[in-house]
């Protein structure tokens, strides 16, 4: 499978991991970067009212680091002269490419006329796109899903739009707003997605294997596939579907020792930068990193034996060293158990 070129970005391989909230911070993304080289990456996304309020916190998510490249910065707002002023600043702060956010379906967002709720109303999501795309200089796309709900399906007319507009490639995570995660993505929106605009679409939804990627490369068209769910605390998971995509031999899974180093080199990297990085000196660093990570670092085991059995002593843990000593003393027992009497 090719590469392919968002404006003036080259995106290859043409796998995308997916912007997730409180999930693909810079931390997680250098770790992924890393070990499954994906083609282009996400900031989780960042809401053009609080920049406009100049929440440091939600500027922090802005932070881009030289070894993520490229790298999108994703907006989510329903005001056109917000999302201007959060286009300019995404690129500010170094983002190769400004990805709009169509698809978050989450009351919080929606209420405000953002996220999915902007499927619901072409003439405003193509304002925003057109003002976005005239004031900023990198490649602009657009992340949406099919519509609002089934009797809704506004994504092909949008795509349309946006494409006239000078959005430079749209993702369609292939699931209506209504759905939430019910379901299955129907890659059939993929495919008639495909059929209706000439610039790039990346396709989203229920990517887990290296097997699903081609198919959904073989079956809808797109130029590229975007993963989400499946690369938390799963790099290797990304990996091999970036190496299938290339051709390239596939490469050992990884053994329980290098899953819980990588989860330690996660929590320690979200530390330093978590100190480098804060807003209030007063914060305890450590534990803002570690509080972060509760969701992740346990799925870096998910699934080997008694790993469920000290999922909430990971969750709970709010220091590096205690981390450590947890994971060290599950790894020394599970090989003491692996040795036969
Ligand atoms: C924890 C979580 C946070 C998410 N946050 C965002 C977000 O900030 N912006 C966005 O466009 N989509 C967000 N999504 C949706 C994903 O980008 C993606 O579209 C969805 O998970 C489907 O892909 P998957 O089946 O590969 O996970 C989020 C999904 C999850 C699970």
């Amino acid at each position: 499978m090719h590469g392919f070129f968002v404006g003036s970005i080259q995106v290859d391989p043409p796998i995308l991991l997916a912007p997730m909230e409180d999930v693909t911070s810079a931390s997680f993304r250098l770790i992924t970067k890393r070990i499954a080289k994906p083609g282009l990456m996400f900031t989780e996304f960042v809401s053009a009212m609080a920049i406009h309020h100049n929440a440091r916190k939600t500027i922090k998510k802005m932070i881009v680091h030289e070894g993520e490249r490229p790298i999108g910065i994703q907006i989510f707002g329903s005001d056109v002269d917000t999302m201007v002023e959060a286009a300019n600043l995404s690129v500010e702060m170094g983002a190769d490419i400004v990805d709009i956010n169509m698809g978050c379906w989450v009351p919080k967002v929606c209420k405000t006329g953002a996220g999915a709720a902007l499927l619901k109303d072409p003439k405003a999501a193509e304002r925003i796109v057109s003002a976005v795309v005239r004031s900023v200089s990198v490649p602009v796309t657009v992340k949406v899903r099919a519509g609002w709900h089934y009797d809704l399906y506004t994504a092909p007319d949008l795509a349309r739009r946006f494409e006239q507009a000078g959005a430079k490639m749209l993702t369609l995570h292939a699931r209506f707003a209504k759905q939430g995660f019910d379901g299955n993505a129907n890659w059939k929106l993929i495919e008639d997605l495909r059929k209706a605009i000439s610039i790039p679409l990346a396709g989203n939804g229920d990517v887990r294997t290296p097997n699903d990627a081609l198919r959904m490369f073989r079956e809808t068209g797109c130029d590229g596939v975007m993963v989400g769910r499946t690369a938390i605390g799963n790099p290797w998971a990304l990996r091999a579907i970036t190496e299938a995509v290339c051709g390239l031999p596939a490469s050992s899974p990884p053994s329980l020792d290098e899953r819980v180093s990588t989860a330690l080199e996660h929590a320690r990297l979200a530390i330093d930068l978590e100190r480098q990085n804060a807003i209030d000196n007063k914060l305890d660093a450590e534990l803002v990193a570690m509080r972060s990570l509760r969701g992740i670092l346990p799925l870096y085991i998910k699934g080997e034996p008694g790993a469920a059995e000290i999922r909430n002593c990971i969750t709970k843990t709010e220091r590096f060293d205690e981390l450590e000593r947890v994971l060290k003393s599950y790894v020394t027992d599970r090989q003491l158990r692996s040795i036969p009497a």
